[in-house]
């Protein structure tokens, strides 16, 4: 544009004001215009400005649409920041001399058969302010960078001919102050952009409400390009294709000028559907609603088509209910990721993420932070998930000035009530959310009046409201729901009398690195306490962008299969914050979801579905097992099951299971499927229950839960016969053939991001824990008298070592008394930990093996990794697993593998040589190919070198997970006692 003239839209700078929300934007509407629309994504002509208003130069280069420009070949990189905003400039301005801005650019082919009607241009996502122009004149403006933007372009271009669009997106801008979530920092389009056209008389909004009584209502707006309304035109509704009521007169009630009916066209359409069937996240049930246009002369002028579903919302004292039930909220907080477009996801990608939310018992979503891609709420419909729809508002930098700021209450207004305007008609969302972390101001309430007015069939929330006194009833939020409140705090307040509406946690359990520690003490305290309903995991992505080891590059769309199981191929990497060089980031902060960047599971994931379960084994009783229905609308048929029964001695037997009819909430008791066998020692009982036919999320046969009981405890072990001898060096240390490290004691494990963030690794460290320096006091041989228990009889080839492991600030003292048994030898330890040491990570032995021991079978709690206070979906049973596999590859290298309550555990070659070990109780072992330091020492997955042997550990005590990199630590129950600790194992050679 060479224009004298300087052009209008970037002359305004709306980049630094706040109150210019839009300039020439159409209203949001819930119109679909999927069918007919002409795509435009693809390559388009692109160059990036250092500032909004610098000049567009000639060398363009190339950029994907859409595509955010972070991720593709441009100098300017993703950068991570979670509260802090990327640079110092206060609201409402940004760098003045760095602020990157796309200009992308081509030409449209307008068809030639548009001619005479209305064409609209829709821009699906731009952040953060978008700036459009057709053949170089403005043609308007858009913030909002998570909602689409639609110009009318009629009379701008001409069908038969071709328009040259630009698309000006401005990286950083007033709203961005508002859109300061915690996630990646990109420009770019995130969303498709689309050409449409449609008849001058057009539907300009549908609205449906659908109630659990099966009444319908759907109200249309009608607009008209040319003005005035033509006379005789109706509206027609069919519902799975049968006529609903016709309105054949525009509902012209209110209208008393004619100058205002000239564009204001309302037309309603009644109905009720005997014996509906309801929607609910158990059973979606959809049905297909289209909307028809009718000319005076009965034929088509418009059309729009919708999915929806009969339910009902509404609070009810403290209970959220959904058609009546007081359903229980298992969410997780869900942003729009992908590891190789950073924003960008297709459908494709959305499906993958609900169906897996699914298979795991998840039944809600909180759209965090910020509206999700139009898809996600049709793929929430269809696949049964609650969702609450979240504005695109944080200001968490500036929150105390920017919710009361008025320069900012257009953009409140705005963001909030075009989130509504879009998704109103999905059954899935049930709650409006404000936005996050914003404090409150006047700009919320202002917001909420107008949700409140428009919407008044779903409640509202927002943290930033409830949390200054949950029992409040005059805020902006319907419902309590805090960030990592302690459970205590929880379980009190719906205890108190106070509880004045639903407790739902929109953020807890954080799940960043090896987390979500004592989930399954949250749920049973949930489930135990009226008042609790549930609550939003943080979060499910781990926002591992895919990086080129060697020039440090996003790998972008190029990077397909480049990952497998959780882990980045070789010379690549999942980059956190501070990866891209980034002055200014916030680590592995973003790297704290429940799957890994490709979206494979982490073990917590397993947890949540036994939580989740829809059956569970209440107890064994002398009649039999009772079963309950743990749903809130359906029964059992859609699952079938088979009983597992494992012994201690090795045997599994298997039956079939017939489940009993229960309607949720009941009970039954169903007998044995097989009588006890008398010997076999410790006897679990596990309900295998999958899905008994295809669904839309899981093939027939897909995992549902395994709820397990014990039906007899293990019998006490016998003493092994003392035999043979044991070599012990003069440092008494063991020396054993298969062994490559003798064992030690140890304390230290990599710290978690729990451990680092929650303050408790930084005390190990000054305490000296990662860095004991052993010194053996003695080392005795022979039948002395045990000071630990073993009779001298038994002990004439055992040898006692005693040594001291030295921190800084204390002194354990350890013992080992080392038995020959037959076979191999038992191994009795004893440490003491001073006062000092009040809260390890562990307290256990470590040992390392020669190469070629590569799989482990245990009889314990498996398969997957489990922890103290994170195992209640591992059920106990025999298990088998290849070493390579059991480490799991948290994006920061910290504690993983572990497995607990194991009982025995053998460790072999392909040949069957190899090791077994017997615990004196269940313990927490893991199996890795890395030592501690190891895993301490690195920062990224690939930079560790795996061991060929294998590192052992076995603990007498290991500390709980819990999730203080946000929110709680685990509880005094999973903690580590000072004092004495024993423990025993007994080592074969196999
Ligand atoms: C919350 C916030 C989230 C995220 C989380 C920590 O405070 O709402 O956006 O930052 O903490 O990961
Ligand atoms: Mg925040």
């Amino acid at each position: 544009m060479t224009d004298a003239l300087p052009d209008p839209l970037t002359a305004l700078r709306p980049w630094e004001a706040p109150e210019v929300t839009s300039w020439g934007r159409l209203p949001m509407n819930a119109v679909d215009r999927r069918s007919g629309a002409l795509p435009l994504d693809g390559d388009w002509r692109f160059q990036l400005l250092p500032v909004p208003d610098a000049p567009v130069g000639g060398a363009w280069s190339s950029a994907y649409v859409p595509g955010v420009w972070t991720m593709q070949d441009t100098d300017d990189r993703p950068q991570y920041t979670n509260v802090r905003m990327p640079y110092p400039e206060f609201p409402p301005l940004s760098p003045a001399h760095r602020n990157p801005t796309g200009v992308y650019e081509r030409e449209v082919e307008v068809p030639a058969d548009w001619a005479g009607r209305r064409i609209v241009l829709r821009i699906g996502a731009a952040e953060s302010v978008l700036l459009v122009h057709v053949d170089g004149r403005p043609v308007g403006i858009s913030k909002d960078s998570h909602l689409a933007a639609e110009f009318d372009l009629t009379g701008l271009v001409r069908p038969g001919s071709a328009a040259t669009v630009r698309l000006t997106i401005v990286k950083w801008s007033d709203a961005s102050h508002i859109e300061d979530q915690d996630q990646w920092w990109h420009g770019g389009i995130t969303r498709s952009v689309l050409l449409y056209a449609t008849d001058p008389l057009y539907l300009a909004d549908v609205t449906v409400r659908a109630r659990y009584s099966g009444e319908l209502r759907v109200d249309c707006l009608v607009r008209d390009t040319g003005g005035a309304l033509p006379a005789g035109w109706y509206l027609t509704g069919e519902l799975d294709g049968q006529l609903l009521a016709q309105d054949r007169e525009f509902d012209r009630a209110n209208v008393e000028d004619e100058r205002v009916s000239d564009f204001l066209g309302e037309a309603r359409l009644l109905a009720t559907v005997p014996e509906v069937r309801a929607w609910n996240a158990e059973t979606p049930e959809l049905y297909d609603l289209t909307v028809r246009l009718h000319r005076a002369d009965g034929t088509v002028a418009d059309t729009s088509r919708h999915r929806i579903g009969f339910r009902d919302v509404e609070i009810v004292g403290r209970d959220l209910l959904v058609n009546g039930e007081r359903v229980f909220i298992r969410g997780v907080n869900r942003h729009d990721f992908h590891p190789l477009t950073g924003r960008t996801v297709s459908y494709d990608d959305m499906r993958a993420d609900l169906v897996l939310l699914k298979r795991f018992g998840f039944n809600a979503i909180r759209t965090a932070h910020y509206p999700n891609d139009p898809a996600l709420y049709d793929l929430a419909d269809e696949l049964g998930f609650y969702v609450v729809d979240e504005a695109d508002i944080e200001s968490h930098d500036h929150a105390h000035e920017i919710a009361d700021d008025p320069r900012y209450l257009n953009a409140f207004v705005d963001r909030v009530s075009r989130m509504v305007l879009r998704d109103k008609n999905h059954p899935s969302v049930i709650i409006w959310s404000l936005g996050n972390e914003s404090d409150y101001g006047a700009n919320h309430d202002a917001a909420a009046g107008w949700v409140r007015r428009h919407d008044p069939t779903r409640p509202i929330q927002y943290e930033g409201a409830a949390k200054l006194d949950w029992a409040a009833t005059d805020d902006a939020s319907d419902i309590a729901c805090p960030m990592y409140a302690p459970l205590e705090d929880c379980v009190a307040h719906a205890l108190s009398g106070r509880q004045t509406r639903p407790l739902i946690q929109c953020e807890y359990s954080h799940a960043m690195g090896n987390s979500n520690g004592t989930l399954a003490d949250h749920w049973a305290a949930i489930e135990a306490t009226p008042g609790l309903q549930g609550g939003f995991i943080w979060e499910f992505w781990d926002h591992g962008i895919l990086q080129r080891v060697s020039d440090g590059r996003p790998a972008g769309r190029g990077g397909a299969g480049l990952y497998d199981n959780g882990v980045a191929a070789p010379g690549y990497r999942w980059a956190y914050g501070g990866d891209f060089g980034e002055a200014i980031h916030d680590g592995a902060f973003i790297a704290d979801g429940v799957v890994f960047p490709d979206r494979t599971p982490k073990p917590a994931m397993y947890e949540h579905r036994e939580i989740a379960a829809p059956v569970r084994i209440e107890r064994y009783k002398h009649e039999g097992i009772v079963l309950s229905n743990h749903q809130h609308f359906r029964g059992f048929d859609w699952l079938a099951a088979v009983w597992v029964l494992s012994l201690e001695d090795g045997r599994t037997l298997t039956a079939p299971a017939e489940l009993p009819e229960l309607c949720p909430g009941e009970t039954a008791a169903v007998p044995l499927p097989f009588p006890l066998p008398e010997d076999g020692g410790e006897a679990w009982l596990t309900l295998r229950v999958t899905t008994a036919q295809d669904l839309p999320w899981a093939p027939r046969g897909t995992e549902v839960c395994t709820p397990q009981v014990l039906l007899r405890a293990a019998d006490a072990r016998p003493v092994p016969v003392a035999a043979g001898s044991v070599e012990v060096d003069d440092e008494g240390l063991l020396v054993h053939p298969l062994l490559t490290a003798a064992p030690a004691l140890s304390l230290w494990r990599a710290p978690t991001d729990n451990d680092e963030l929650g303050g408790i690794a930084g005390r190990w460290r000054s305490w000296g824990l990662d860095s004991l320096v052993r010194k053996v006091v003695s080392v005795r041989r022979g039948a002395e008298r045990s000071e630990m228990g073993v009779p001298p009889a038994e002990g004439w080839g055992k040898v006692t070592v005693t040594a001291e492991y030295a921190g800084t600030t204390g002194v354990v003292r350890h013992r080992q008394v080392f038995t020959p048994v037959e076979g191999g030898m038992r191994v009795d330890e004893e440490a003491e930990l001073p006062e000092e040491f009040h809260d390890v990570a562990r307290v256990g032995t470590v040992f390392e093996t020669v190469a070629g021991l590569d799989l482990l079978e245990w009889f314990g709690q498996g398969p997957w990794e489990s922890y103290p206070d994170r195992s209640a979906g591992a059920p106990v049973g025999h298990h088998c697993v290849p070493v390579d596999e059991l480490f799991t590859p948290y994006l920061r290298p910290q504690e993983s593998g572990g497995r607990h309550g194991v009982r025995r555990f053998t460790l072999s070659a392909p040949d069957a040589t190899g090791l077994s070990v017997v615990l004196d109780e269940p313990r927490q072992v893991s199996v890795t190919r890395y030592r501690a330091e190891d895993l301490t020492a690195a920062a990224h997955h690939d930079e560790l070198v795996p061991r060929t042997g294998c590192v052992v550990h076995i603990d007498a005590a290991h500390r709980g997970l819990g999730t203080a990199s946000c929110g709680p630590d685990t509880f005094p129950s999973y903690r580590v006692a000072p004092g004495i600790h024993r423990w025993s194992w007994t080592l074969r050679v196999l």
